[in-house]
């Protein structure tokens, strides 16, 4: 891959990078055409990072349709696919991570100790196997958009981050690769996290500008759907994913759910007010 890689950016052609799980959606692939659209090389991976997932979590079971995804990857004139083992890419003995303190430890970081140090781990692996100019994740999970861009600027990686727009499906429903878990009574009680954000959306236009009370308005959503399992409403600075006390440079409103034990998360970003 790295002699691929080395290869596609001779002659100063331009190299985009889509990192990916697989069971890929028309949320990565909007990633996907957005790097399609910039670069002049196109590479994506798919790889279910075991570092990422906690001891309880999905990752046994996580969908690996690889055929399909390699059909959809094609269609869409991808040039390059990294499709590495879990042994390649973690040598037996491995004891090197990449951790940014703090960020790490917010929203999603909360709930799921050690996520986030997974995420930053493999993507540093692979930008340095790829090192491309330009690598392009989903607003979908901006909490790892902003923690990766904080992990460029600290290690001073040379690529640079696009963050493309959350893909939903026509009711709203944030698209991910987890949502093929949900049975069609969760898939309408998944709803509930996009109705959340919509309240928030809608108070903050009505001119609400409380935090609290904004917070509140969310959670008090959840309360619809008594069988989803709220973990969380925060507004946090979008940069930083801090607590804000004020709107007036802009928020983000991050929301995370267990819809059976399906967990789910969605966010909108309130605009700067100044
Ligand atoms: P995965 O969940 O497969 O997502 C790959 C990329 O697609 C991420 O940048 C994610 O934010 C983006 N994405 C997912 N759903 C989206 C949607 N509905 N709209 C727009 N973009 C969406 O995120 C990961 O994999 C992993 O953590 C990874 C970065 C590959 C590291 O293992």
């Amino acid at each position: 891959m790295r002699a691929a890689c080395v290869a596609a950016k001779r002659l100063g052609r331009r190299l985009g990078f889509v990192p990916t799980m697989g069971a890929l959606h028309d949320g990565h692939l909007s990633l996907v055409r957005a790097a399609r659209a910039d670069c002049d090389v196109v590479a994506a991976s798919i790889f279910v990072n075991p570092t990422q997932f906690g001891p309880n979590e999905d990752l046994a079971k996580y969908p690996r349709p690889f055929e399909r995804d390699c059909n959809l990857l094609e269609a869409e004139k991808v040039d390059l696919l990294f499709a590495p083992s879990a042994e390649e890419m973690y040598p037996a003995g491995a004891a090197t991570f990449v951790h940014v303190e703090g960020m790490s430890e917010r929203l999603c970081g909360k709930s799921r100790p050690g996520h986030f140090r997974g995420v930053t781990t493999v993507v540093a692996k692979l930008f340095n196997v790829i090192d491309p100019d330009r690598a392009y994740f989903g607003q979908k999970d901006a909490a790892q958009a902003a923690i990766i861009r904080k992990m460029v600027r600290d290690l001073c990686f040379r690529t640079e981050i696009v963050v493309g727009a959350i893909v939903r499906e026509a009711n709203g429903l944030a698209m991910s690769s987890r949502n093929v878990y949900l049975i069609p009574q969760e898939r309408k009680q998944a709803l509930v996290l996009y109705r959340a954000l919509l309240r928030v959306q809608k108070n903050f236009d009505e001119g609400e500008r409380e935090v609290a009370k904004l917070r509140g308005s969310g959670a008090n959503v959840f309360k619809s759907e008594p069988q989803v399992q709220m973990d969380y409403v925060e507004i946090v600075h979008p940069q930083t994913l801090e607590p804000v006390e004020n709107l007036s440079e802009g928020a983000l409103v991050a929301v995370a759910a267990k819809v059976g034990t399906t967990r789910l998360i969605d966010n909108i970003v309130l605009p700067a007010t100044k």
